[in-house]
């Protein structure tokens, strides 16, 4: 019989585990890891596949050079069902057994720190994984064998915003009708609850949670929007090439493509290296073409969108941020102040905007209705989303706790739901 019970957020950019103890129904300890996968190249075909988890992970690529293979935002790919496995070197893995060298990574860390084998997890999952109900439960059940293979042997599934909401239950000293609006790197979730600290330990909740909800948006797509709207003509966008007698515009599929890292990983392949030479050469010799294929070939997309994210997470409190990023003819020096950012987002911003006005509206609840919104996970920093929800709710409903662990904590303590703590 274990102390202690885990809650475990498997998030798109970041993964958290919270330590429980059942003794005293508190949160003692959380460990936090990027959810990134690195495995260097084998020197030889007869040396084993080896990988890195987290902080250690990208270290490891960054001072590889590129080298080797590096995955990120994997529970984006959960739901798909043409992700079934990949091979890594001559190592085949299933979606679930890459899932799981990251839950085993953290459940190693805990175990550690608690100096007990712990079998007991309570798992977050989002509000929606994906709208088709196969996939949505395909990426639930890649879940849930990961952490099998990880080791655990009893799990529970609990909605992340009602994680949250369960967080922030704590330090209320009187009941509230809670808006939780958890804001991550892949998607947008929302719960109304009913909260009220005199019925925390209590396992009955299901009549408080009124309404649950998500969309598929997420600091992620803030990035995109960033290379897209001012990154994409340093690579090219925008040029004509000329085809006998006609000037054509470039594949406009290429620049979608360099939006997202995890497409440019996919996009390094002979035959684009020589349409890439092609038009470097019909261009003649552009050196926009040159840089797009220097990211392409040398793999810097994941540097690139690391120069990205931090202008991001600089506008948070800054109102002029730069994005700096060199690698080889590649010099960019991007100014971006937080108007132009809230312009260049405005889409996203509006999508989600418009997705809680439906979402609430559903619920026959008004903004009034709510005392307050409970702003969790990194998203919620964003200050164009952040003023998108205030202009709805108004600056006093307004109220955050950790943006990174408060959905691993409220998993942890939600085991009084299942009874596992009583
Ligand atoms: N200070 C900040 N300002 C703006 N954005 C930030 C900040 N810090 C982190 N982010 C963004 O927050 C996102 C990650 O948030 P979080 O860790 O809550 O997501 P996640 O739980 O991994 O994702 P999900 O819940 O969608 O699966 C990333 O897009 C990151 O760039
Ligand atoms: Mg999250």
């Amino acid at each position: 019989m274990n102390n202690y019970i885990y809650g475990l957020d498997f998030g798109t950019s970041n993964s958290a585990l919270s330590i429980l103890d059942i003794r005293t129904k508190e949160v003692v300890h959380t460990f936090i890891e990027a959810s990134v996968l690195y495995f260097p190249q084998p020197l030889t075909s007869r040396d084993p596949v080896i990988h890195f988890v987290g902080k250690e992970a990208v270290k490891k690529y960054v001072a590889s050079a590129q080298e080797g293979r590096l995955m990120k935002s994997l529970k984006s790919v959960l739901p798909r069902t043409s992700f079934t496995h990949t091979y890594i070197y001559r190592q085949k893995y299933t979606a679930e057994e890459l899932v799981a060298l990251i839950i085993s990574h953290l459940k190693k860390l805990a175990d550690d720190w608690t100096g007990e084998e712990v079998t007991t997890v309570v798992l977050g999952r989002p509000v929606v994984f994906d709208e088709k109900r196969a996939n949505d439960q395909l990426a639930q059940d890649r879940i849930r064998k990961a952490a099998q293979i990880a080791g655990f042997r009893d799990y529970f599934f609990q909605l992340e915003p009602i994680a949250a909401a369960f967080t922030y239950e704590r330090h209320l000293q009187k009941a509230e009708k809670v808006l939780v609006a958890d804001l991550g790197g892949g998607t947008s979730d929302f719960t109304v609850m009913q909260l009220d600290p005199n019925r925390a330990h209590s396992p009955h909740r299901k009549q408080d949670m009124l309404a649950k909800g998500g969309i598929h948006i997420g600091g992620d797509d803030f990035d995109s929007e960033i290379m897209w709207k001012h990154l994409v003509a340093y690579f090219g966008y925008g040029l004509q090439y000329k085809s006998y007698d006609k000037m054509l515009d470039l594949p406009l599929h290429y620049f979608r493509n360099i939006c997202s890292w995890e497409e440019m990983n996919f996009f390094k392949n002979k035959k684009i290296k020589s349409d890439l030479e092609y038009y470097y050469f019909a261009t003649g010799n552009n050196e926009a073409i040159a840089r797009l294929m220097t990211l392409v070939g040398d793999n810097w997309g994941y540097a690139l969108f690391r120069a990205i994210e931090q202008g991001k997470i600089d506008l948070s409190d800054q109102d002029v941020a730069e994005i700096c990023f060199q690698a080889g003819n590649i010099d960019i020096q991007e100014e971006i102040t937080i108007a132009a950012f809230s312009n260049t987002i405005q889409k996203d911003t509006q999508k989600i905007g418009n997705y809680l006005d439906q979402f609430l509206a559903d619920t026959g609840l008004t903004y009034t209705d709510i005392d307050t919104v409970f702003m969790t996970g990194g998203s919620s920093l964003v200050r164009p989303i952040r003023k998108m929800i205030e202009e709805r709710f108004g600056a006093d409903a307004m109220q955050s706790g950790d943006n990174f662990n408060s959905v691993a904590n409220g998993l942890a303590y939600c085991s009084v739901l299942f009874g596992e703590v009583s």
